[in-house]
């Protein structure tokens, strides 16, 4: 218990964070009030997001983020997300930015609210010492059109705060390789690339991230543990996962952490880093991912720092910025 102290104080660096995933219930239920929005459906009545699959998650993911309306909404959000990050020992995240959610695609718009969570993430860093970049996301289930304005809003901001592009939303819809035009204009513009998938469709998921993205980070990705191969393939190309062994319990992708594949992948030379996804959805924090495992797989100490430096090698920032978490 001595050790597990030692573990949860650790400094850590999280890769795979949804900023509007990331808001307290209580930060939503106050923009909701303010705004005298009616978000029926989106709490239990113990104040948590009310979900019971995959489907309804992101149908109550999509509700919440309709009470933020603006530039500011964001700037607050992004001060909340941090003051959690800095609470559990993170020193360094990258946050997925939708700009289908700020500020509908449009460019000017898309423009207003980076520079504000900018600011709010300069601010933070400043009393906090918790460092943020920003990973520009299309939204699968909204389509490859959506996704070009995305990326669009992505290349024409790219610079060493905005510093990835990448795909969340439902894999169950449409194929990696329909999102290759965006892909491809990020990839031109700079900007480093990850996409989600392995997390509800198999193997062939991953393949084709790998293929038709050529991405060279992967959400969650754990799927690829039912095709060895291609675990070595990941493991040979360097090819980092971001799993987030909370999220995949509290969906369903496992019926608990005992059976995720998270040591299966780590031991067969995959690297490996932990995430929490949208912590107060699953119910988790960066503390609570690093107990869990620790107590799960019995790794120690030396298993955290392994992972987090891993983590910093594997972030999209620039290596002034990287040597600091190194
Ligand atoms: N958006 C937010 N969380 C997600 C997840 N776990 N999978 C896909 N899209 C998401
Ligand atoms: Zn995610």
């Amino acid at each position: 218990e001595e050790e597990l102290d030692g573990i949860l104080r650790l400094p850590k660096v999280e890769l795979h964070l949804h900023i509007e995933g990331a808001a307290p219930p209580a930060f939503i239920r106050g923009l909701a009030k303010e705004k005298s929005v009616n978000l029926s459906g989106v709490f239990r009545a113990d104040g948590s997001y009310d979900f019971r699959d995959f489907a309804r998650f992101l149908e109550v993911y999509e509700a919440a983020t309709t009470v933020l309306r603006g530039p500011e909404d964001y700037a607050r959000l992004t001060t909340a997300v941090l003051e959690q990050c800095a609470e559990n020992g993170v020193i360094y995240a990258e946050t997925f930015l939708s700009p289908d959610f700020c500020g509908g695609g449009d460019l000017g718009a898309w423009r207003e609210y980076l520079q504000a969570i900018r600011e709010a993430a300069d601010a933070a860093e400043a009393r906090m010492g918790v460092t943020l970049r920003g990973i520009v996301t299309c939204v699968r289930h909204f389509g490859p059109d959506k996704a070009k304005a995305a990326a669009r809003c992505a290349a024409e901001t790219a610079d060493d705060w905005l510093v990835g592009f990448g795909m969340g939303g439902d894999e169950t819809r449409g194929q990696q390789g329909d999102f290759a035009y965006s892909f491809d204009m990020a990839r031109e513009a700079g900007l480093r690339l990850t996409t989600h998938a392995g997390e509800w469709r198999g193997p062939k998921e991953v393949r084709a991230a790998l293929d038709d993205l050529r991405v060279e980070r992967i959400g969650h990705g754990v799927r690829a543990i039912e095709d060895l191969g291609l675990v070595d393939r990941l493991a040979e190309d360097g090819i980092v996962l971001e799993v987030c062994p909370g999220s995949n319990v509290s969906l369903g992708v496992y019926p608990k952490l005992s059976d995720h594949p998270i040591r299966a992948l780590r031991d067969r030379g995959v690297t490996v880093t932990v995430s929490t996804d949208d912590p107060p959805f699953f119910h988790t924090t960066m503390r609570d991912e690093y107990r869990n495992l620790a107590r799960t797989f019995d790794w120690r100490e030396e298993d955290f720092v392994q992972i987090a430096q891993d983590a910093a090698r594997a972030a999209f920032c620039d290596d002034a910025t990287r040597a600091r978490l190194l």
